[in-house]
Order: structure tokens, then C-alpha cells, then sequence
């Protein structure tokens, strides 16, 4: 997600250290607390201010700091203390990250790259679903949302490389509310009629440090 450049984004972020965090390696609070959930590509943050209010601590990560800005406003003006914010790139801040941590990874709409050329710009490179899995409990779960039918097809076929196991797959995918919530992405194409497609992944082996 592109954002016109929002020039109050970047001092925001820098004056709530309380929720933006640079990194959170092991020892950090947050690890002591559970469940953990992480989104990578959080957006503006419709989908992990509603299934924080839920429960659980949440890692919400988005690499575009104008994004990052409106995503803070968002949880602080919810008034949610369970969410952290990190304005930053999941191949930067994957080596920081504690192994074995999270009982939920979300991957929402993630950016296609439809052409071949960009796939390895593509979050669900094997390579990154390996990383992805390392991140989970030993029954933790990774689940997949996505309009796109190439990244959908590109991601089934990672998963199995990474050693992820695939629980459930659904390509025309009815909202379930009670377990889910509708990102910014997915209310649009909704709206536009589009199939979701969704997969849910567990982790059958960590090969990833
Ligand atoms: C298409 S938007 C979807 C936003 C939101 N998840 C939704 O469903 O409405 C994808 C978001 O992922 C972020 N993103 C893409 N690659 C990322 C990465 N490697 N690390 C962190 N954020 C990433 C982009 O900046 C963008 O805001």
C-alpha cells in the first residue's frame, strides 16, 4: 500500500515509543505475554485493531512509514495497549524476531507482484515462508488472504517447500467474523465482488534460524 507522503507520519512514530518499537529482540517484555500474533503488512490497520479489541498481544508490521502513521493513529485513537508497531521491512526485522513465539501469523493481502519478473518481491517467497514458520509455535498457524489468483497459486506451491502443511484452503472464502475481521484491502474488493481466496497453514518443520 502506497500512501501520499504524510510528512507528521515519522515524528508521530518517533514520539509514541510506548507502541512503535525499532526492534524486539529476545528479553524484550513482549515475549512474556500471550498469545502472540503477528501481521505482516498491516496497512492502515482495520484488521489488527479489530482482532486485537479480541485479545491476544499483537506485532504489527508495515514497511511504509506514511502507513505506519495512519496505522498508530488508528490503534491509539482505539485506545488499544496490546498491539505493538513496527515500521519496518519483515526481511529487516526477521533475524530479531524470537523463534517458535507466535501462535498466529496473518498475512493479508499482501502485494501481488503479478508479474514473473517481481516474484521474489513477493512475501510468500519459499524462502520467506520458511522464515514465517521458524516464527510459529509448534501449533501455530499462518493464515493467507489474497483477491490475487497468481499469488494465491504461487503461495500453495511455497507453502508445501517451506514444510508448511496446508489445513484449509478456500478459494471463494465466506468472512467468518467470529474467527476473522475484514482488512481495508478485503472491504474493496468485496465491495467489487471479487473471490477471496484464503489458506491456512501449520508448521510441520522449522528449518529457518
Ligand atoms: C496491499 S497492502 C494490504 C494492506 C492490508 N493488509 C489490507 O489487507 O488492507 C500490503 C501492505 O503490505 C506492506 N508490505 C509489503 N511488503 C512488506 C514487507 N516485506 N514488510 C512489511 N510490510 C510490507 C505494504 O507496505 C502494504 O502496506
Amino acid at each position: 500500500m502506497r500512501a501520499r507522503r504524510k510528512k507528521w507520519a515519522l515524528p508521530f512514530l518517533l514520539e509514541h515509543p510506548e507502541l512503535v518499537k525499532e526492534t524486539l529482540p529476545l528479553g524484550s517484555p513482549f515475549y512474556e505475554k500471550g498469545p502472540l500474533y503477528l501481521e505482516i503488512g498491516a496497512g492502515k490497520g482495520d484488521f489488527v485493531v479489530q482482532m486485537a479489541a479480541r485479545g491476544g498481544w499483537w506485532l504489527a508490521l508495515e514497511r511504509e512509514v506514511s502507513v505506519s502513521g495512519i496505522l498508530a493513529k488508528k490503534i491509539l485513537g482505539a485506545g488499544l495497549g496490546n498491539i505493538v508497531v513496527m515500521a519496518q521491512d519483515f526481511d529487516e526485522v526477521y533475524p530479531s524476531l524470537k523463534k517458535g513465539a507466535f501462535e498466529g501469523i496473518y498475512l493479508n493481502f499482501s502485494d501481488p507482484w503479478p508479474k514473473r519478473k517481481h516474484a521474489k518481491r513477493r512475501l510468500t517467497t519459499t524462502e520467506r515462508l520458511v522464515k514465517m514458520a521458524a516464527l510459529l509455535t509448534a501449533g501455530g498457524r499462518l493464515y493467507f488472504k489474497t483477491d490475487n489468483d497468481v499469488l494465491y497459486a504461487f503461495t500453495l506451491e511455497n507453502a508445501r517447500q517451506a514444510g508448511l502443511a496446508i489445513l484449509d484452503n478456500e478459494p471463494d472464502y465466506r468472512l467468518d467474523g467470529s474467527e476473522d475481521a475484514e482488512s481495508e484491502y478485503e472491504r474493496g474488493f468485496r465491495d467489487e465482488g471479487k473471490p477471496i481466496h484464503r489458506a491456512v497453514f501449520a508448521r510441520a518443520k522449522a528449518q529457518a534460524k
